[in-house]
């Protein structure tokens, strides 16, 4: 706390990202979702023709090159696609666009467990929300989405940390429901098992798709994400961009962001080990006796026991394997675990047998 900070500040509950090793760390990392395959091999030799001289000159504010190739990959018109510095900032533009601030505002709807950033830009905007709950199973209550006016949604799908999904009519029926007010999907990892819901934004003007470049092109350290939706949103991202930062997208980001979106093949092929592996982590920890939820997403939901899963994190640590521990109200029973290359995860299964083995031994 600092007398320097103003009432905002002092009252803000930042983020909590997962930890990041220092620089070259021998960790097995399993904890931010990163995609454990490298980024299309092409890149390389973009870099090595990357002219610095051109850094003299500012970016293209509105990602033209970059938007193109995403259009062509996401078969929308370029028109109904904005790109921001990952999606995190594509989302706080959208909170800051499209959901009403201040106490008598109707209230943003969250689900009570998803990516955890909405509630912190909800505050940080002082947007007004109203938290409901996931249904016993885990899955979004859809009914409770399309029931009664709300100034906004905001759900992830595939969602963080459960990974699991809605489908495309659920998406439409809560899109039809809320036909007065934005609904945004959020789909970082839709590739690894959702539907997308960019099919719909013709049909929906309210609909507001955000992505990102992170996860599905193995690019989370470039910082490139997306939105895909009606020409009137796209313009109010717009609007609140060039009121803060015209210039999101450094040039480097963006031709490198358009060299991975253009490798199609090399894209479909990791996303294919990495269903592949996930897969067979789940059936194994089936096998283990541990339950986990469905997952269309690039990581497991695991559930360990609500007095095994602090210890099983804390040892997988000791042990140099980071995986996601959320001591937080439901969950408090589950670990959150990205799929691996398949010598990652072995290494973790390993790791967790003996963890048990230990907890049983020590009768924890
Ligand atoms: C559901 C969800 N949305 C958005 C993000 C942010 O992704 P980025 O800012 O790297 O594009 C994450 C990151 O983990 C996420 O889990």
């Amino acid at each position: 706390m600092s007398r320097f900070w103003n009432k905002k500040t002092r009252e803000l509950t930042p983020y909590v990202a997962g930890e990041q090793p220092r620089e070259g760390a021998k960790v097995i990392k399993l904890n931010t979702n990163e995609n454990p395959y490298p980024p299309s091999p092409n890149i390389r030799t973009t870099m090595n023709h990357f002219d610095p001289v051109s850094l003299r000159l500012y970016p293209d504010p509105q990602s033209s090159d970059l938007r193109r190739a995403m259009s062509s990959y996401l078969n929308v018109p370029s028109d109904n696609i904005f790109c921001g510095n990952g999606s995190d900032e594509v989302l706080a533009f959208a909170f800051q666009a499209f959901f009403e601030s201040g106490a008598t505002a109707s209230p943003l709807r969250l689900p009570d467990i998803s990516y955890s950033f909405y509630p912190v830009y909800a505050k940080l905007y002082d947007i007004p929300t109203q938290i409901i709950p996931l249904r016993g199973d885990m899955t979004i209550d859809v009914d409770a989405f399309c029931s009664g006016a709300c100034g906004g949604i905001a759900i992830a799908n595939p969602n963080a940390p459960t990974g699991m999904s809605m489908k495309l009519e659920e998406v439409e029926a809560i899109l039809k429901a809320n036909a007065d007010c934005v609904v945004l999907i959020d789909e970082a990892y839709v590739v690894f098992g959702g539907e997308s819901a960019v099919s719909l934004i013709d049909r929906y003007p309210n609909l507001l798709v955000v992505g990102t470049l992170s996860k599905s092109h193995a690019l989370a350290g470039l910082r490139v994400g997306y939105a895909v939706g009606s020409g009137e949103l796209i313009e109010g991202l717009c609007r609140i961009r060039d009121s803060f930062n015209s210039y999101p997208l450094d040039r480097f980001a963006l031709k490198i962001a358009e060299i991975a979106v253009n490798d199609r093949l090399w894209t479909e092929e990791s996303t294919r080990k990495i269903i592949a592996t996930r897969e067979k982590m789940r059936l194994t920890f089936q096998e283990m006796g541990l339950d986990v939820l469905p997952s269309a997403a690039n990581f497991l939901f695991v559930n360990v026991g609500e007095k095994r899963a602090e210890y099983i994190y804390n040892y997988l640590k000791n042990e140099g394997i980071l995986v996601r521990y959320f001591k937080k109200p439901r969950i408090s029973a589950f670990l959150r675990i990205s799929v691996g290359t398949d010598t990652e995860v072995s290494a973790l299964l390993t790791a967790m047998r003996a963890a048990i083995q230990s907890m049983e031994e020590g009768e924890i």
